[in-house]
């Protein structure tokens, strides 16, 4: 399968990175390892789904400026600060990220600490800090649902899982659950951020909600075949990584064939469900189905 960009995908990659650049520490700034080690784990070729699904869920409840960019930027940070933290040597011990040295490679593992902890506190820095002309934004709700995602009960109790996860039996409940807070909960919350920043009503934030969780299955069951199919050059992570990890993923589970079949499922779900609750779902459905195409 080859990937199925969306037409409009770089030009919306391109605004998330322009927002990033307007909202990372400036390069120059002290303690200049920090903002180094930050701008190094940020500024280095992440596809930015995450920011362009709250650009499209932003602009399908009606909005498109620099406030859902700024939303964007600060998705990207929690993102990035998840994966630093992700491939220090006590959780994936992972040596490369984004085709490059993992951040603890290249700096250590006491800055690359800090560093995760630098961009997680800058995300609410940019959300104490975005402003529209004349307007009141809903920073308080935004703040409630980014932090319902990603603590206890979402990204970081799902890292919990999946570390726990690697001693014990297979399950797949237990699977779903990992999937659906260490990815799934992120993934989600782009959606919603772009949404109630938008002024979505309930109805599409409920369906928003649910794309989210759907393609955020898919998203990370794609993830775990890559890590079985996929080879170093294109994934810029070294594959296999899982297996020697003895990581609870779908192909272990179910095999590579019935773990695709799956993503797909889930996608068709999606797309499907985010028809019967708007006719504008057409650019996140084409986000949704490069969620299983993309070959990184
Ligand atoms: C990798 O996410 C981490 C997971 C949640 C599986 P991405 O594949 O979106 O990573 P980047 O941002 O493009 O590097
Ligand atoms: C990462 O899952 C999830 C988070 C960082 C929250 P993985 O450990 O599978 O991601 P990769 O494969 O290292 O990118
Ligand atoms: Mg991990
Ligand atoms: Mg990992
Ligand atoms: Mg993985």
């Amino acid at each position: 399968m080859t990937a199925r960009l969306p037409g409009f995908y770089d030009e919306q990659r391109q605004r998330v990175e322009e927002a990033l650049e307007e909202w990372l520490p400036a390069f120059e700034a002290e303690p200049q390892i920090l903002t180094e080690a930050v701008r190094y784990s940020v500024l280095n070729g992440g596809k930015r789904l995450r920011g362009v699904l709250v650009m499209e869920a932003g602009r399908l409840a009606g909005r498109d400026d620099e406030v859902t960019a700024g939303l964007a930027a600060l998705i990207e940070m929690i993102h990035a600060y998840s994966l630093v933290h992700d491939d220090l040597p006590a959780m994936d011990d992972d040596d490369y990220r984004r085709g490059k040295p993992a951040n603890h490679k290249k700096f250590g593992e006491d800055i690359a600490i800090l560093a995760g902890d630098a961009l997680l506190t800058r995300a609410f820095y940019v959300l104490g800090h975005l402003s529209a002309p004349g307007e009141e934004l809903p920073v308080a709700r935004l703040l409630e649902v980014l932090t319902e995602h990603i603590g206890v009960q979402g990204l970081i109790g799902g890292q919990i899982l999946d570390i726990t996860a690697a001693d014990r039996e297979a399950d797949l409940e237990q699977l779903k659950a990992i999937h659906r807070w260490k990815t799934g909960a992120l993934i989600t919350v782009s959606l919603l951020l772009g949404g109630i920043a938008g002024g979505a009503n309930e109805e599409l934030l409920k369906g928003l909600r649910r794309f989210g969780e759907l393609i955020g299955h898919a998203f990370q069951i794609k993830d775990d075949l890559l890590d079985v199919t996929a080879d170093f050059e294109k994934l810029g992570k070294e594959p296999g990584a899982d297996e020697r990890a003895g990581k609870l993923t779908y192909p272990a589970l179910l095999g590579v064939e019935k773990s695709q079949q799956r993503a797909r499922q889930l996608i068709e779900e999606a797309c499907r469900m985010l028809d019967e609750v708007t006719t504008a779902g057409g650019r996140l459905n084409e986000l949704a189905r490069f969620v299983i195409s993309r070959e990184k």
